[in-house]
């Protein structure tokens, strides 16, 4: 993927970390709207439910959303990884439930990124037993290296590489969230040549 060379020296930023566009906003949100284009023409005529994996999710989901016509409802789930470090674990733990049943109903699983696989793995099988009546999975963001679990997306925004990124939903220990697009986090200790950047 072609990368600009944009730093984002704002308020965003503590010092020692810095931050690269990666993905600006104006294409994360052009790729949405085909994203929105496809997902309806593959189901033309069917309400569908847009489950939101709280919290990095919600920012591409509130404009996937809107990029569906038709009748579309949301609702929310939460999840978290035992071990707090950038490795997995492998287990993961359901930290709120969705508000209503999803039997009978077409379900989109709507996630930031799809690293290892192991969330939406676990996630696919405790939402697949409550028996919708079709499910697919939309992801902003796809690391194909990083995979552990079999798990692929129906729908994705962008292929990256394998580095750690934030913004458009996406945080480092619950910042960056708000960053307008998508860009790659270094820490100063991994890249102490450049100090303009800071
Ligand atoms: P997985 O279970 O390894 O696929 O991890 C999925 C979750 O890990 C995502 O929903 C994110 O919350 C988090 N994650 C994975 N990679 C990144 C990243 O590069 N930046 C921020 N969060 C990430
Ligand atoms: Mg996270």
């Amino acid at each position: 993927m072609a990368t600009t060379k944009k730093i984002i020296r704002s308020a965003h930023t503590r010092p020692g970390e810095k931050v690269r566009v990666l993905i600006p906003r104006d294409r994360i949100q052009r790729r949405i709207l085909e994203i929105g284009k496809q997902i309806r023409a593959d189901f033309p005529a069917e309400p569908l439910l847009l489950i939101g994996v709280l919290k990095g999710a919600v920012f591409f989901l509130s404009d996937l959303a809107r990029g569906i016509t038709g009748e579309v409802s949301l609702d929310f789930i939460a999840v978290s990884s035992y071990g707090k470090n950038t490795k997995t674990s492998g287990q993961v733990k359901l930290t709120k439930d969705l508000d209503a049943s999803i039997e009978g109903r077409t379900v989109i699983v709507v996630e930031d990124i799809l690293d290892t696989g192991m969330t939406l793995q676990y996630l696919l099988r405790v939402l697949a037993q409550r028996k919708p009546k079709a499910m697919r999975v939309a992801v902003l963001l796809d690391k194909p290296d990083r995979r552990v679990a079999a798990v692929q997306a129906d729908y994705v925004g962008f292929t990256i590489p394998n580095e750690f990124v934030v913004g458009f939903g996406l945080d480092y220990a619950e910042r960056y969230r708000n960053l307008q697009g998508v860009g790659v986090l270094t820490l100063k200790a991994h890249d102490k040549t450049d100090k303009s950047c800071e």
